[in-house]
């Protein structure tokens, strides 16, 4: 958790609402402190150790779960990592690595996406000590992204159920309605940033607009009023190490705290949103009713909003952001987007190829099964490497190079694919292209400065700081 004054300022933001509805007996207190003990043993202490035991081994994933949970505010461990990556697929389709199996093969990492036979959460073995402990710890963890009935780990009957009611809301129509609406916020966005911009200093475009793009926009299709927006970036900002394993204690409990604010925050907006519907995507989802008349109960309708939120924002900023660091290195390909802007869509999906915001997934195979030839057990859990999948050489000629004209760049696994497929990918896509394309044509010779950082988080990878002279060469 960051400890400068913007950081406590987002810290006062999310617990506004926590402080006396928290009293409780000392004895729940006590039992919900062990439990919390043990979600951070199980989940993150474990794995650090893990962790620092796999950096002294030779074995590669060892090797790519060591260089891929070590900081690097530079990224250039990144050549590195894909470096193993492509050793990992050099050894065959799904080798054999101390935490199970991994693979960076395409056809793989598509084949047990797309499979019956793999879930997305771990399964455990529910008759042992171990499991009991894990299953007694989970019952009171706060709603997140990876805990039921949030979409991203349940799955049929009730994630088919979940899923249509959202893709109705979701469908590509509605998002391409939200088009003129997004070139209007980044208009307004870059505007600001064109009048706020201190003489020479560079401005950080993270901050000032990566990060406040899609929050806008999210926030929109939630109906969340312009007032609470600061609020919600800041639960973005909290929340996304939620998906890291292997976190220190003290970034865990703040995690949850914040889970816990934002959860409290969300039954709140729902509760107006019910009281008050509007023209918005949460209104419609509120309302929406299954073909036998069911709805998406209260525990179900915060899950899904609270995940589209997180998903929808914390995700879209590393678009943006490893978008104008690959242009940045990558001069022609952006003069080539000035030349021809009809180039930007095929170019944010090379982005999306080239530097995928969500690095990894995995699967639990559910039932003893094979893939390419090879024995998965029951209960082994498969690594995938989404980003070994998009430089698989045999997919994507060159797979090391970046090419915003490469005709089969959308063939990349970034944004999943089979039942889990994302559902934000169209609008993802189209916020990507508007955001970009606005931010160039405004100012076209806009340059990055020295002090770029990459941010701390594992699973999701992108920029935290991107210093920029905006340089604007027409108002
Ligand atoms: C560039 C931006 C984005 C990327 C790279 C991305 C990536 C992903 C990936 C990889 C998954 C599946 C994970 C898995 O299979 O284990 C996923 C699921 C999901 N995404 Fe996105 N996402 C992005 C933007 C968005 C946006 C804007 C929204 C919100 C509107 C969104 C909402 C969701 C939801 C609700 C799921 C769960 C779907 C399910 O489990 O059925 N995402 N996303």
């Amino acid at each position: 958790m960051a400890t400068t004054r913007e950081g406590r300022t987002q810290n006062a933001l999310i617990h506004a609402r926590i402080g006396d509805e928290d009293r409780m007996s000392t004895t729940a207190q006590g039992s919900q402190w062990l439990a919390q003990q043990v979600r951070w043993t199980l989940g993150h202490a474990l794995p650090r150790i893990a962790i620092a035991g796999a950096a002294r081994r030779d074995e590669l994933h060892s090797q790519f779960v060591a260089q891929s949970s070590t900081p690097d505010p530079t990224g250039a461990g990144d050549r590195r990592l894909h470096h193993l990556m492509d050793r990992i697929r050099d050894q065959g389709p799904v080798p054999q690595g101390r935490y199970g199996y991994v693979t960076a093969s395409h056809a793989v990492v598509r084949q047990v996406l797309s499979s019956n036979d793999f879930r997305t959460r771990i399964i455990r073995d529910r008759t042992s000590p171990l499991a009991r402990l894990a299953a007694w710890s989970a019952a009171n963890a706060p709603m997140g992204p990876l805990r039921p009935p949030s979409l991203l780990v349940t799955e049929p009957p009730e994630h088919t159920r979940y899923r249509k009611l959202v893709t109705r809301v979701f469908s590509a129509q509605a998002v391409q309605q939200l088009r003129t609406r997004t070139e209007k916020i980044a208009d307004g966005l870059l505007g600001d940033l064109q009048r706020g911009e201190p003489g020479a200093a560079p401005v950080d475009l993270v901050a000032s607009y990566c990060s406040l793009l899609p929050v806008t926009v999210i926030a929109e299709i939630l109906g969340v009023p312009n007032s609470e927006r600061q609020r919600l970036r800041a639960f973005g900002t909290s929340l996304a190490p939620s998906l890291d394993y292997g976190l220190p204690r003290r970034r865990f409990r703040a995690v949850e705290r914040s889970l816990i604010g934002f959860d409290r925050w969300l039954a709140h907006h729902i509760e107006r949103v019910r009281r008050e519907p509007g023209d918005n995507l949460l209104s419609q989802l509120v309302a929406a009713r299954d073909d036998d008349g069911s709805g998406l109960t209260d525990i179900e309708l915060r899950s899904t909003a609270g995940l589209v939120l997180g998903a929808g924002f914390e995700t879209t900023v590393n678009l943006l952001g490893n978008g104008i660091g690959l242009l940045h290195r990558h001069p022609d390909q952006r003069a080539a987007l000035g030349d021809d802007p009809t180039l930007w869509p095929n170019a944010v999906d090379e982005m999306l190829r080239f530097d995928p915001p969500l690095f990894r997934t995995g699967r639990t195979a559910a039932r003893d099964t094979t893939v390419a030839g090879r024995a998965i057990p029951q209960g082994t859990t498969v690594a995938l490497l989404l980003a070994g999948a998009n430089r698989d050489a045999s997919v994507f000629a060159e797979p090391h190079r970046f090419d915003i004209t490469r005709t089969n760049a959308k063939d990349h696994l970034s944004f999943s694919t089979g039942r889990h497929y994302c559902l934000g990918a169209a609008l993802a896509r189209m916020e990507g292209e508007v955001g970009l394309r606005t931010l160039y044509e405004r100012f076209p010779r806009l340059d990055l400065t020295a002090g770029a950082r990459r941010r701390g988080t594992r699973i999701l990878r992108g920029y935290e700081r991107l210093p920029a002279r905006l340089k604007p060469t027409s108002a």
